[in-house]
Order: C-alpha cells, then sequence, then structure tokens
C-alpha cells in the first residue's frame, strides 16, 4: 500500500469518526433519505438553496452506518454548498471515488455512492423529475 492511499484511509477515518455537518438544518428547503436494503445503514440529508432556488447553500446530514458511508457523507457535504442542483445531478460514482481517494471493492461502491445518490434524488424530487419516498442502493 503506498503513502498516498494511507493518507487518504486516515482521511477518512476522520470523517467517520467527526463528521462535518453532522445535524439537522431548521427549515430546509428540502430533505430526503436512503438506505442501503443490505445492511439496513442509512443517511438522511437536508439541503438549503439560496435565493436563486437552483444553488446551494447549506447541507447537513445524520446517520448509521459502516465507515465509508458515513465518511463519504461528511465529505460530500463539505463539497455540495456552491454547486447548483443541476452541477450535483451530473456527478456520478468516479466523483465520490475521487472524493475518497481509495479503491473502493465493488462490494463497497453502494457504501460509497449511498450518499450522492440521496441528494440527487432529493433534488430531482424537489424538481419534480422524480417521484420517489426513499432512495434506496438497489435501483
Ligand atoms: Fe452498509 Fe456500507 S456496510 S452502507
Amino acid at each position: 500500500m503506498s503513502m498516498g492511499s494511507d493518507m487518504y484511509r486516515q482521511q477518512i477515518l476522520d470523517h467517520y469518526k467527526n463528521p462535518r455537518n453532522y445535524g439537522e438544518l431548521d427549515e430546509p428547503t428540502f430533505s430526503h433519505l436512503g438506505h442501503n436494503p443490505s445492511c439496513g445503514d442509512e443517511l438522511e440529508f437536508d439541503v438549503t438553496l439560496a435565493d436563486d432556488d437552483e444553488t446551494i447553500e447549506r447541507v447537513a446530514f445524520r446517520g448509521d452506518g459502516c465507515a465509508i458511508s458515513q465518511a463519504s457523507a461528511s465529505m460530500l457535504s463539505e463539497r455540495l454548498p456552491g454547486k447548483t442542483l443541476a452541477e450535483v445531478e451530473e456527478m456520478d460514482r468516479d466523483d465520490v471515488i475521487d472524493m475518497l481517494g481509495v479503491d473502493i471493492s465493488p462490494m463497497r461502491i453502494k457504501c460509497a455512492v449511498l450518499a450522492e445518490k440521496i441528494v440527487q434524488d432529493g433534488a430531482e424530487i424537489y424538481e419534480g423529475e422524480k417521484d420517489l419516498d426513499q432512495t434506496t442502493t438497489e435501483d
């Protein structure tokens, strides 16, 4: 293992143990919940949009789960403010893998993308492009 990936592992553990933006927002523009049915881990995101109704201003999340899913939520919460909903909807799994900075085994991909998927679904539901109660990693 290279020193580089060791550093990223430390960063993942740090976000897992000290999640950033953990909690709830007062009167978020939208909230969305999702889970990974294979393990039961879940995350819920609150998002507040700026006055333009498309730029993310604030994000908070709460959840329970493995180090990868929770660290990925924490890291994502730091990167979302300033992005538009359209930019968020264009993100893909490679963006999450780059963000985490480690090789993710096929087994753990669902852990890694859960947060991103929830925020994307939340954005699409808010914009009326999708009708969904809860995000799961299965679809
Ligand atoms: Fe459940 Fe990672 S083991 S999301």
